[in-house]
């Protein structure tokens, strides 16, 4: 039964509805995955062993940042994860000598145990802790679960790309100006109500806007990289990239 709930939707974070909706979204998503592409491309990843938490199919993962590691876990509780992001990027990961093993697995359950298994890996969340709140009762445990992860990850390579805002706009294609199209700060900005308002005016939104509980996950003064996604043409989500060497 967990596994059919799983492949329609993964408790409301994937499956089936969510390759649909990426696979019909591709163009209006492209200017994020540009973003996405250019946050990564400033990475140096200290391991050539990538732990990818939430992966899918990697609708949003630029090739280029996938084939800088030799070998990549992938988790992801999406029964269809593994044969979509081996039909996207397989075979080209073959070819450049990157090998992908893929494990069906609530990866931030297991945390401790996968961080033991692969003493060396870094580790990737990608675009995933912005649905924990999702999975997990209570909007005290889900903040709190998520605020610890960086104390679970002390010592590690880590980044993630996540959720903070999401909600309806006025349907504007582009925010006004390209100022607006990605912010360069300490995350603890990201509790500023002035800074928030500003990123929600920058893109149209209206009515009311959903937290995904994410503004703890890094630190005070890791720097962070924020990046408007047109998610649907008129519901959006602002997010948020950070990434941090041991
Ligand atoms: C928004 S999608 C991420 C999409 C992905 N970054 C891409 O580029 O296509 C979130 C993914 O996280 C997975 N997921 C959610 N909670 C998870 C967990 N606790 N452990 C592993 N995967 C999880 C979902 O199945 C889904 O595939």
């Amino acid at each position: 039964m967990s596994f059919l709930r799983d492949v329609i939707h993964a408790g409301g974070t994937g499956g089936l509805s969510w390759h649909v909706h990426a696979h019909r979204s591709r163009t209006r998503w492209q200017p994020t995955l540009h973003l996405i592409d250019q946050f990564l491309a400033a990475i140096a990843p200290p391991s050539d062993h990538l732990l990818l938490i939430g992966g899918s199919a990697g609708w949003m993962m630029p090739h280029s940042w996938l084939s800088r590691f030799k070998r990549i876990d992938a988790y992801d509780i999406d029964p269809l994860a593994p044969w979509l992001f081996d039909w996207r990027h397989g075979r080209r990961l073959v070819a450049q000598g990157t090998t992908v093993h893929h494990h069906r697995q609530d990866a931030l359950q297991t945390l401790p145990d996968l961080l033991a298994q692969h003493p060396h890996a870094c580790i990737w969340f990608d675009n995933v802790l912005g649905q924990h709140r999702f999975r997990t009762p209570g909007e005290t445990r889900v903040e709190r679960e998520l605020a610890e992860l960086k104390t679970t990850l002390k010592g590690r390579h880590w980044g993630s790309l996540h959720d903070v805002w999401s909600g309806p706009t006025d349907g504007r294609l582009l925010p006004a100006g390209l100022n607006v199209w990605s912010h360069h700060v300490p995350a603890k900005r990201g509790a500023e109500a002035a800074f928030s308002q500003k990123l929600l005016a920058s893109v149209g939104a209206q009515d009311v806007w959903h937290d995904h509980l994410t503004t703890q996950v890094f630190a005070a003064e890791t720097q962070t990289t924020w990046l408007p996604w047109a998610f649907k043409p008129n519901y959006w989500h602002w997010l948020q990239a950070g990434w941090i060497n041991a």
